[in-house]
């Protein structure tokens, strides 16, 4: 090897390690928390045992602790699964449409409207729909998250030749440009309650898929969130 090349694979391995450490730390502080609470609870236990409170507190915070870690492993489990789900030609609107069923309740309590543009043609994609759900999902969370009561999101599905373009857009603070590229980073988060998870699944997800997933500022204000599916030569060839 040259020394330049020496440098380089060195380079990369340095940045490789700064990667990994940054993950394992935010693994460990994501499971630390519901630990802490669960062994505070656990060492009471045996001085408490008479006390039907305690006992229910117990019992409900122990549930809701360990739903937090289990959540936790099936992301990482999504993060860290190669492109192996069984994939079939299907209507790319479909997930999109059951995403958009489960945070429906969700944005009403808020007061937050919503446009959805689905078009009339078929979008045809070879994809699997759990995965494409839960891409679609973790966009309209975040728009979710960032918009103020009163805000708008909208949703958008526009059918090219060879491909199909999701947005979702927000009218919420938008996202800083020198964050634009961090934001798919695994654990990078804002919130005080993120796992900064979502959009480095979501991306994932995208590129198991041939898909592309970009973030970018509307000039109105608030995010896009854009995914650009390939259509199935079958289904870009007739207009369904
Ligand atoms: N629509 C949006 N508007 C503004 N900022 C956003 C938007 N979507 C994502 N972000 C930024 O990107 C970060 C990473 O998003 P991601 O979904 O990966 O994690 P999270 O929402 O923080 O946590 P999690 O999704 O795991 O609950 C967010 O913390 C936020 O700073
Ligand atoms: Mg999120």
């Amino acid at each position: 090897l040259t020394p330049l090349k020496e440098l380089e694979v060195e380079r990369r391995r340095a940045e490789r390690l700064v990667y990994f450490q940054t993950l394992a730390a935010g693994i460990a502080h994501e499971i630390k928390n519901p630990l802490v609470a669960i062994k505070t609870f656990t060492q009471l236990l045996p001085r408490r045992l008479g006390d039907t409170r305690f006992l229910e507190e117990f019992g409900r915070i122990s549930t809701r602790e360990i739903a937090r870690i289990q959540r936790l492993l099936d992301r990482l489990r999504t993060l860290s699964r190669p492109a192996g789900a069984p994939r079939h030609g299907i209507d790319v609107r479909a997930p999109l449409t059951d995403a958009l069923d489960l945070v429906q309740a969700a944005l009403e309590e808020k007061g937050l409207a919503m446009t959805v543009g689905l078009g009339s043609e078929k979008c045809m994609v070879l994809g699997n729909h759990q995965e494409l759900e839960e891409l679609f999902l973790n966009l309209l969370l975040n728009a979710h998250e960032a918009t103020a009561p009163g805000g708008t999101i909208s949703v958008e599905v526009t059918r090219g030749e060879t491909d199909v373009l999701v947005a979702v857009a927000d009218n919420g603070p938008g996202i800083l440009p020198e964050l634009l590229e961090r934001v798919f980073e695994p654990l990078f988060t804002t919130k005080p309650r993120g796992s900064g998870l979502g959009l480095a699944i979501s991306s994932g997800i995208a590129q198991a898929h041939g898909a592309r997933l970009r973030a970018a500022n509307r000039s109105t204000g608030g995010a896009i969130l854009t995914v650009e599916f390939p259509l199935t030569p079958a289904a870009s060839a007739v207009t369904v």
